[in-house]
């Protein structure tokens, strides 16, 4: 396995959704309540979700009225979300090294999916192409973590039992990633999986805005769009034209 490919691997396997079976959905909805509305985006406006995962977010967007895109480097991910396809919501396999060939009125990258690499060159790229994916005056949303509180608040060790199966994790922050090691055994063999995000603080994320011409608006801590706050808050989302 490549390091810098983790994110191939490990997101389009049955034990990431395992693993992570109790994400929040009302939460996820509460969040796209209060972003639309701070947002103000009209009906038939066009949304790019990438990455979509297997579309929470997308299929809730689409049921407020909007024309969703959904798009996911993993085609399980996608495979499976393609079954809350609609007339207003399609699923897409994509990279978001890669432009998208379409614009959209905004485009939500959610739930820590940015700084998936580790050079600054392939970060600036994704948030280039995110760019170039707008219409004019169109937003971009970043639903980051907020680095500086997760370092303080970083649990090393534990073990997360789901579906009988022990998941031990450990977790390390120095000042270059976040790292998630995920160890378990299941369906008769060991499994390994890292989860690593680059260690991106909001003066940082800055310059990246600045190198590709992204305009940062408005800086929230949480998904009640509370004011950020780099000791307490959990999150850092970022509101960009
Ligand atoms: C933390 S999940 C978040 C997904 C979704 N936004 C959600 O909240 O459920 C990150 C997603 O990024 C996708 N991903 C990883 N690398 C990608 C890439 N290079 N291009 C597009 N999607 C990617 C993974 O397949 C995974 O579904």
């Amino acid at each position: 396995m490549k390091k810098t490919e983790w994110f191939k691997d490990w997101f389009d396997t049955k034990y990431y959704h395992i693993l992570y079976q109790d994400r929040n959905y009302d939460e996820a909805q509460m969040f796209m309540q209060h972003l639309i509305s701070f947002l103000k985006l009209e009906k038939n406006s066009k949304i790019l979700d990438l990455p979509c995962g297997r579309g929470r977010h997308s299929v809730f967007l689409s049921q407020l009225g909007y024309q969703v895109v959904g798009a996911d480097l993993s085609e399980n991910n996608i495979t499976f979300a393609k079954q809350f396809e609609s007339e207003n919501l399609q699923f897409k396999v994509h990279d978001m090294r890669n432009p998208f060939q379409t614009k959209f009125d905004a485009i939500f990258n959610l739930f820590t999916s940015f700084g998936y690499f580790n050079d600054d060159e392939t970060n600036i790229q994704v948030l280039q192409n995110l760019k170039d994916g707008l219409k004019e005056n169109g937003v971009l949303v970043i639903d980051f973590m907020n680095v500086n509180f997760v370092k303080k608040s970083i649990v090393s060790e534990e073990i997360i039992t789901k579906n009988d199966i022990d998941f031990h994790i450990s977790r390390e922050v120095d000042g270059n990633a976040i790292v998630k090691n995920i160890r378990f055994f299941a369906d008769g063999r060991e499994h390994f999986y890292t989860e690593n995000i680059k260690f991106l603080p909001l003066e940082t994320l800055k310059k990246y805005f600045r190198a590709v011409g992204l305009k940062l608006k408005h800086t929230f801590g949480s998904y009640l769009l509370d004011d950020f706050n780099i000791d307490n808050s959990s999150r850092l989302i970022l509101i960009l034209e």
